[in-house]
This record gives C-alpha cells, structure tokens and sequence, in this order.
C-alpha cells in the first residue's frame, strides 16, 4: 500500500505518519508548500508521480474565529480543495480518507451524538466542513472520521493554547459548559490504519472514550503536568466569543468500536501518556 498525505506538518499528519513507519508502510508526506490541496496542479502532479493506493487528507482550515472573517480560504481548503480531491481520487480509483469534526453538530443534544444525527453547524468553520464530509461521502471508496478536541504533539490544540496562557497568569479561567471528548492524534493514528486494514468505508465518528468539560481537561492536565496554578470553571458565556459555538458535541465512538472490535481509550487514559511523552521531550510541543 502507498499512502499520500496531505497536512503536513500539523498534528495529526504527523503522528499518522508515525503510525505508517511503524507499520512500514510506504507513504509520502510533502509540506504544505509543495501539496497545497487547493493547487489541482499539484494534485495532479503528486498523484501521478507517487500513485498512491490511499490519500489521506489531514489538511484543513482550522480557524473557528477567523473563518467567518477569511469565509473564502476557509470554504476553499474544506470545501473546494476537497470536492477537486474526490474527482481525482474516483478517476484514479483510490480510497480517500478524510477528516471532519463534530462542530458538524449545534449542540442540542445531551446524549452522545452519533452518525445517524443531523448535522445543522452554528458557523463558518462547521458549515464547511459539513460540506467537505459530504462531497468525500459521495464517493464509495472512501472514509470520514469525525473527530473533536484533537490533541497532538504540535500548537494547534487546545492544551498547548492552555500552557501559553498559564505562563503568564496565576489565575486562569476555563468554561465547565462547553463538553464534547479530548481526542489523542496516537490513537486517531492507529484506528485510522485499522481501518484500511479492514477495508471500512462511510462515515465514523473517532474520538476518545468518555467526555469533558475545558475545565476538567485543563485541571487533569495541570495536576499531571505539575501546574499549579489555579484554573476557575466559568461558563462560556463568561468570554466574549466571537462566533456561535456548540456547547455539548460529545460523540460516541460505537460504530467504530465495533466495526474494528476494539474498546478505544478513555481520554484520561491518553492524556497520561501524552503528558508523560511531554515530560520525557518538552521539544515534542514545539
Ligand atoms: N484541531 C482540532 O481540534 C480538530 C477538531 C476536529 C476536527 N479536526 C480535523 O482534524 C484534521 C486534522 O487537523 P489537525 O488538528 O492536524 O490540524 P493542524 O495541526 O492545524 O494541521 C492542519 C494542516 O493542514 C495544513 N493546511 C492548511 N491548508 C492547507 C492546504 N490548502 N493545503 C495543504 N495543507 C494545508 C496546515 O498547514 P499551515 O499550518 O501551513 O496552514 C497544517 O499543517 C482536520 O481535518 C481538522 O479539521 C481538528
């Protein structure tokens, strides 16, 4: 199997590329520079040199604030990049495998949601990728994981704008009323190879088990990390938040639990290894 990635270096490609070198798996994984998904140029130029079996695309507009200013970037790279990425894929019969989130959903709800739920995203950066899931869907050959509070060895996750803010203040406060489920980019790694190896398609909510308020992430994770400083639970309410966001998108993880037989780690879990790998090389953070 040959694996092209897009995405790299963020979070998740990287630690998926670490998953694909364990496995020995061939793969190739160009920076942002030379495999820009919104370049059909380079689309085509990188799936005809490397002919690749499976992409995984791992790019994305991530901005939740800034999407609805920078609405077009955000609609090109989520939406655009990725209806062009499907076209090719189907021409050149290869899986895609591709990653959305769970700002698909308005929060409504007070049970785990699960894949069967309607969507209906309260912003920009939701409604695009909304969009983007639904053109990979229209393809057979391929796979969308829903993932929320993605949480990787690099700065774009919620931990790492966390240790930037308690640097500078002894108090901090975090809202206890936004809930949904911290998700570690190891283990998105090895279910996502799991799944390739089983041969799965469709739409499959990955996250971590169990679910969290910001306060009990940011306070288990100071406890570990030896913080001390004092983190006060506040409702979200309490921040001037520029745009509308989802309080409760906590999402079960059974169909995919069961598709691969496996009990996926409860996020404290993961988050003790994390902090553990940080604690061992603080560069991983970096
Ligand atoms: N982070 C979360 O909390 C979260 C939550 C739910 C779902 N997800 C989804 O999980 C997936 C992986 O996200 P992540 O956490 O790994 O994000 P990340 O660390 O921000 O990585 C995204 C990568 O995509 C690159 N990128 C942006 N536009 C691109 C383009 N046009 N062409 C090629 N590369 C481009 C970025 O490069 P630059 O830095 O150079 O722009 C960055 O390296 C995404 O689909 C994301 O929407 C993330």
């Amino acid at each position: 199997m040959r694996v092209l990635i897009a995405g790299y270096p963020g979070q998740l490609a990287k630690a998926i590329i670490a998953e694909l070198i364990r496995n020995n798996i061939v793969f190739l994984a160009p920076p942002h520079y030379d495999f820009d998904i919104t370049n059909n140029y380079q689309i085509n130029n990188m799936i005809s040199s490397f002919k690749p079996d499976v992409i995984i695309n791992c790019a994305a507009y991530n901005s939740v604030e800034h999407a609805e200013e920078d609405m077009e970037k955000a609609i090109n790279v989520n939406y655009k990049a990725v209806e062009y990425l499907v076209r090719e894929a189907e021409n050149n019969k290869i899986k895609l495998v591709h990653f959305s989130t769970d700002y698909v959903f308005d929060g409504s709800k007070n049970s785990l949601y699960v894949e069967t739920d309607k969507p209906n995203p309260l912003n920009l950066y939701g409604k695009s990728k909304l969009a983007g899931e639904n053109e990979v869907l229209s393809y057979d050959n391929s796979l969308v994981f829903r993932l929320s509070w993605v949480i990787g060895y690099g700065r774009n996750n919620f931990l790492y704008k966390f240790t930037n803010w308690i640097t500078d203040k002894q108090i901090v406060k975090v809202s206890n009323d936004e809930i949904s489920v911290p998700t570690f980019t190891f283990d998105v790694a090895k279910y996502v190879l799991m799944s390739l190896d089983k041969g799965l398609t469709g739409l499959y909510h990955l996250n971590n088990s169990g679910k969290a308020s910001r306060y009990e992430l940011a306070s288990k994770y100071a406890k570990i990390m030896g913080f001390t400083n004092e983190i006060i639970p506040v409702p979200m309410a309490a921040f001037e938040v520029p745009v509308r966001r989802p309080l409760f998108t906590a999402m079960s993880n059974k169909k995919i639990s069961d598709a691969l037989g496996v009990s996926i780690p409860d996020w404290e879990d993961s988050l003790r290894i994390y902090c553990n790998a940080l604690k061992g090389n603080a560069d991983l953070i970096r």
